[in-house]
């Protein structure tokens, strides 16, 4: 069986108190730290850039995730490679030269995570497998926390994993993870886990032992 491992999203945690946050998921049991870029064009949301990456970078002792809802993204990958992300995830629909921003994102010395919205099917990452170290599917649609999970995306991740076989490329799970969803994701073959208002429910910096139940849960 895979080890499961989870990756708390800081689009839940305390916008004040970022750096407090990333040490406080990791004190409590977080594998990574999922940090969600948007730009208000990709998505109709904005949240934060490269700045407060770096901000952040030096709170965090693990796997920072940065996931990149932006568009055009290939501008920015060298900022966010600087800020000290590990992994930088890409949406495919972002542009029309996914092959070039995976090049990009592994020139700069980072693990290339590639990210598919619930409407994108598999087939578009068949020849890129070459290319990528993460595939993240979205069961939401991205730019929020705390939506519904979009069940649909189950049998995606069951056919991926048949298509990764046993190529070393993580498939992560963003949106909608709860303690209901995730034995349904992880039995499909999943093995990174992005979670937000799952994890940060009923904590807070002041006390952040919530947060490692919740883990736990999920
Ligand atoms: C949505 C983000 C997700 C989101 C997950 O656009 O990419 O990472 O923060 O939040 P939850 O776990 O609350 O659905
Ligand atoms: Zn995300």
């Amino acid at each position: 069986s895979r080890a499961i491992k989870i990756a708390p999203s800081i689009l839940s945690a305390d916008f004040a108190n970022f750096g407090a946050e990333c040490r406080a998921i990791e004190d409590q049991g977080a594998d990574w730290v999922h940090v969600d870029v948007m730009d208000g064009h990709f998505v109709p949301n904005l949240t934060f850039g490269p700045a407060m990456c770096a901000a952040i970078r030096p709170h965090i002792r693990g796997v920072m995730d940065v996931h990149l809802m932006i568009a055009p993204v290939d501008p920015y990958i060298e900022a966010y490679a600087k800020a000290g992300a590990d992994v930088i995830t890409a949406h495919l629909e972002a542009g029309p030269h996914i092959h070039r921003t995976l090049q990009a994102i592994r020139n700069e010395g980072k693990k290339a995570g590639l990210a598919l919205n619930p409407g994108t099917g598999i087939d578009a990452v068949a020849h890129l497998l070459d290319m990528v170290d993460l595939i993240c599917v979205m069961t939401v649609n991205p730019g929020f926390g705390g939506q519904k999970f979009i069940h649909s995306q189950v049998d995606k991740v069951r056919s991926l994993r048949a298509m990764i076989g046993d190529r070393p490329i993580h498939i992560e799970i963003d949106g909608g993870v709860t303690v209901e969803t995730a034995p349904l994701v992880a039995a499909a073959g999943a093995d990174v886990l992005v979670a937000g208002s799952a994890v940060f429910k009923g904590g807070s910096v002041a006390n952040p032992a919530p947060y490692g139940e919740n883990i736990r849960a999920i």
